[in-house]
């Protein structure tokens, strides 16, 4: 990886395109492509024994391990505490010494993730780290290190460190589902196959919504306030939607969970406030179209990200569709990062705000 912008004009952007060659970085140190199966990992966690697992970490990262947290209960039947660190690390949480922890960060210096990494240790958990910086605290302090392989990000708004943190829980959630046979063999393969696509089908997403995002980009730019909306793996995607646009676009934007709209984003909807709703066809799909047509009778604007079956099977009029490819449900979180990373960067660059460096954030945290 060379520190330079390349052929782009920032360095979030060149991060964005790196997307399939990074993941392919961390997918081949986590996956067995000819056997189709997670690798055993070093030193790691025995997920087998764990009655428990708690997750940890701020921003970007909380929001990667909130993605982690569904598929490690559905795949591996784990519960998982989650929390962002800097409630995790005050909030007295009873913790099980038998279980184990897993702290997410990019810089891995983030003071109170660290924190939070402490008081586990205190309380007697085995400590797993998912970071990009080997050398880093966070890594130092733990008993496992699952590096993300994302190489060098610059852009102060996280993009392949995100995706990259997403395809590590991804393999360990799978790991450990095939440790507490709550997966198949047969399951793993298939599960293996999905991630593999990972790469191939993130090219071709880049190589092709590019000029649909710009003209989209140009009417979110006048825009106030927008709402995302997903459920299931969407839903953590949708507070990451919106805060990639509010760290560089300066919009104010709010993530939500589908089915609380009606507790109270929708006294907000009108014509000002586009929605932007992530629903892949799976099996939050149904319910999920039906808030949007909640939307759309209150006329609001509907920026729908979905894929071809979706888009077929909805029949609602939208201000713009995003179609991507039909993919598993498990590479869906990474897929659909595409869009929402792509959509904040050009909305930002429409209008002038420093795109790598946004007024007031920091790439690290290393202070409470
Ligand atoms: C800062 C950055 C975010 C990042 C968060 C956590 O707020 O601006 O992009 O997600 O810190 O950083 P970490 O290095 O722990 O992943």
């Amino acid at each position: 990886y060379l520190i330079d912008k390349g052929n782009h004009r920032h360095f979030m952007e060149k991060e964005i395109h790196e997307q399939p060659e990074a993941i392919s970085h961390a997918l081949g140190h986590y996956v067995d492509f000819l056997e189709h199966a997670v690798r055993p990992v070093a030193g790691s966690i025995d997920f087998a024994k764990v009655p428990s697992l708690a997750i940890s970490a701020c921003g970007t990262a909380y929001l990667a391990g909130l993605v982690g947290k569904y598929w490690f209960e559905r795949y591996a039947r784990l519960p998982v505490e989650i929390d962002v660190a800097s409630e995790f690390r005050y909030r007295e949480i009873p913790l099980n010494p038998e279980s184990a922890a897993l702290f997410i960060s990019q810089s891995g210096e983030t003071a109170d993730t660290l924190a939070s990494l402490r008081y586990c240790k205190e309380h007697g958990l085995k400590i797993g780290a998912v970071v990009n910086t080997r050398e880093s605290s966070i890594a130092r302090e733990s008993d496992a290190v699952f590096p993300i392989l994302a190489g060098p990000e610059i852009g102060v708004a996280s993009t392949k460190a995100f995706t990259c943190q997403l395809t590590v829980l991804a393999a360990l959630a799978i790991g450990a589902g095939k440790a507490r046979g709550t997966l198949t063999a047969a399951d793993e393969k298939a599960l293996v196959r999905h991630l593999a696509e990972m790469p191939r089908v993130m090219a071709g997403v880049l190589n092709t919504i590019q000029p649909s995002i710009e003209q989209l980009a140009r009417d979110l730019s006048k825009c106030k306030d927008v709402l995302y909306l997903g459920r299931g793996t969407s839903y953590p995607l949708a507070m990451e939607g919106a805060l990639k646009l509010k760290e560089i676009s300066y919009i104010h934007a709010e993530g939500y969970a589908a089915g609380e709209l009606k507790h109270g984003p929708i006294a907000l909807i009108d014509e000002n406030m586009p929605v932007i709703v992530i629903a892949p066809h799976d099996r939050f799909f149904e319910k999920t179209v039906s808030n949007m047509q909640e939307v759309a009778a209150r006329g609001g604007r509907i920026i729908f990200i979905t894929d071809a079956k979706g888009a077929a099977a909805s029949k609602l009029e939208t201000m713009a569709t995003i179609v991507l490819p039909d993919v598993d449900e498990v590479i869906a979180p990474m897929i659909y990062s595409l869009p929402i990373q792509l959509l904040a960067y050009h909305t930002a660059v429409f209008m002038g705000t420093d795109v790598d460096q946004p007024r007031n954030l920091a790439k690290s945290v290393t202070v409470e």
